[in-house]
């Protein structure tokens, strides 16, 4: 995986546990490689493979989370207000972590991709910025 640029987040790497054909095991524990307690998890899925399917598009004032691509793959787009990038999600001992005031966006999602998510806290819909406009104002603040 290529080096990160953006700030606000990091590229996390499970250990994992190869069975041959029994298949692998990933681990991620908090305190561990996750830098914070999970107090929620979900898990996105039944996504098209179509140009307009678009996720994210937001950021968060303060919650902190990892994202995984347990299958397929999808392109993670990060942008901190100053550096963006672009990252492909292919690999699921890979996490990345998205840290608070970071705008995140998922596309091109392949091969029936599932996005798994450990967030630090419960669904707070006024913890996001939907607006990049209000999000480039509240990281000026
Ligand atoms: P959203 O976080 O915008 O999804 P994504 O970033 O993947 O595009 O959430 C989509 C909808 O689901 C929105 O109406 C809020 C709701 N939601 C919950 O109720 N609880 C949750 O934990 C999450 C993540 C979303």
């Amino acid at each position: 995986m290529e080096e990160i640029k953006v700030k606000k987040t990091g590229i996390i790497k499970l250990q994992s546990i190869k069975d041959g054909f029994d298949g692998v095991l990933s681990i991620a524990e908090c305190g561990r490689q996750i830098p914070f307690d999970v107090k929620r998890t979900y898990y996105i899925y039944n996504l098209i493979n179509h140009r307009d399917v678009i996720r994210g598009k937001h950021a968060h004032k303060s919650l902190k989370q990892v994202i995984f691509c347990i299958n397929g793959s999808f392109v993670l787009s990060l942008d901190d207000g100053t550096n963006k990038q672009e990252i492909v999600m292919d690999d699921p001992t890979v996490g990345v972590y998205l840290g608070p005031e970071l705008w995140h966006t998922m596309t091109n999602f392949k091969n029936n991709c599932i996005m798994l998510v450990l967030a630090s806290d419960w669904y707070n819909e006024s913890d996001y910025i939907r607006d990049y406009e209000e999000f480039l104002q509240y990281i000026k603040r």
